[in-house]
């Protein structure tokens, strides 16, 4: 999108004089998934499309919060930050600032605030974190409060966990923030220590594949997810002192996994610690140009969050079923936090076209949905535009 269109939009809606305009991106993980709230590994990759924020300070104590994608405004008063609104998206926004207020930082002014988002909704490619940590960057930069990056991550994952309710982990979040043209961040969620690896696919390209069959990340099956898993390491503890299922590799998960004695909580530690396995593979895989490694470590990954998570839903089975029956196809998986949304494939060049062509006709075939497919630019994080 041009700058010029938001600025615009902004000086017609509040009136002439300055403005900033700052970007954060989506995010696709390419593998490591429902791994980071248990502190394991993940590797997502910034998009080249995510939020836009135009925003300027104002002499008043008004905090004005509008969107080019909803036809409303919201105006709270300095005094009016503390709990969440009606209006589903403000919350996202608000919670950052809040954020800035539990650290002791209230706005020592009003701010006019006018979003405007690409990142499809409800795709899976983290819209919400691109909008968490857009805000977080523009406030601490037009105010200058001298906040590290990283900071600024947990803070949009706090406003994501309290004002929204959802117990997300901090990939998204991460990803929107710290993220680097062609490169994937290998992440490690418990120390939060991370490495910038080059996605040098050569002849190859990252297809997302977006169901629409929007996925609701609702407080509901998401924080099932958790609690199962939080159920699992206190199951454990019987056998083994353990904060979180990422402590575990897999052969020592097989000496003590009997201590869970729940079925549910069984399956789902089984996910999350083939899981991280599978993603440190596929990172050494990809350092040492092996893609055909990599790929068969992508459907594996979905197959167990298929199987043992549980996260996947018919649409999303079915996009990587047909991704995988197509030839030049490498290796194809849900990408977020599932229950619809996107799945993230690596193909060849030469493939590309009818991989879309025919998973494009035989999804909605089997589905009734007509989905869309993006090759994926790999971008930059959070940064000020102008
Ligand atoms: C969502 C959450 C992330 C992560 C993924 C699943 O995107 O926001 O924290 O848990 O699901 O990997």
């Amino acid at each position: 999108m041009s700058v010029d269109i938001i600025k615009n939009d902004f000086l017609a809606k509040y009136g002439e004089g300055e403005v900033s305009v700052y970007f954060s991106p989506g995010r696709v993980n390419l593998i490591g998934e429902h791994t980071d709230y248990n502190g394991g590994f993940v590797f997502p990759c910034a998009l080249s499309f995510g939020t836009s924020l135009a925003i300027r300070k104002t002499s008043d104590k008004k905090v004005k919060f509008a969107s080019r994608n909803m036809d409303f405004t919201v105006e709270l008063g300095l005094d009016e930050l503390t709990s969440p609104v009606g209006k589903e998206w403000v919350n996202y926004p608000l919670g950052v600032i809040n954020q800035f207020m539990k650290r002791g930082i209230n706005l020592e002014s009003g701010v006019e605030m006018l979003f405007d988002g690409n990142v499809p909704n409800g795709a899976g490619l983290s819209s919400s974190a691109a909008l968490e940590v857009v805000t977080a960057y523009a406030i601490n930069d037009l105010f200058g409060y001298g906040i590290d990056r990283v900071e600024l991550v947990k803070m949009s994952q706090g406003a994501e966990n309290e004002f929204v309710g959802v117990n997300c982990g901090i990939m998204d979040q991460f990803a929107s923030c710290m993220g680097k043209e062609n490169h994937a961040i290998f992440l490690n969620c418990d120390t939060l220590e991370y490495e910038l690896v080059p996605v040098e696919l050569n002849g190859v390209k990252v297809i997302i594949s977006n169901t629409n069959s929007p996925h609701k990340l609702d407080a509901g099956k998401y924080n099932e997810r958790v609690a199962e898993c939080h159920k699992a390491v206190e199951l454990l503890n019987g056998a083994k002192a353990v904060k979180n299922l990422g402590e575990l590799s897999p052969e020592e998960f097989e000496t003590v996994k009997e201590a869970i004695t729940d079925e549910t909580a069984l399956r789902r530690a089984t996910h999350v610690v083939s899981e991280i396995k599978r993603t440190t593979d596929a990172v050494v895989a990809l350092k040492a140009g092996e893609l055909e490694i990599f790929g068969k470590l992508m459907n594996a990954s979905h197959e167990s969050l298929r199987d043992d998570y549980e996260v996947t839903g018919n649409a999303l089975d079915t996009m990587a079923e047909e991704a995988w029956k197509i030839e030049g196809v490498i290796g194809s998986r849900m990408t977020g936090g599932g229950f619809g949304g996107c799945t993230v494939s690596l193909v060849k060049d030469e493939a590309i076209d009818n991989f879309i062509e025919t998973v494009g006709k035989n999804y909605e075939a089997r589905t009734g949905l007509k989905p869309e497919f993006f090759v994926a630019e790999i971008g930059d994080g959070a940064r000020k535009i102008c």
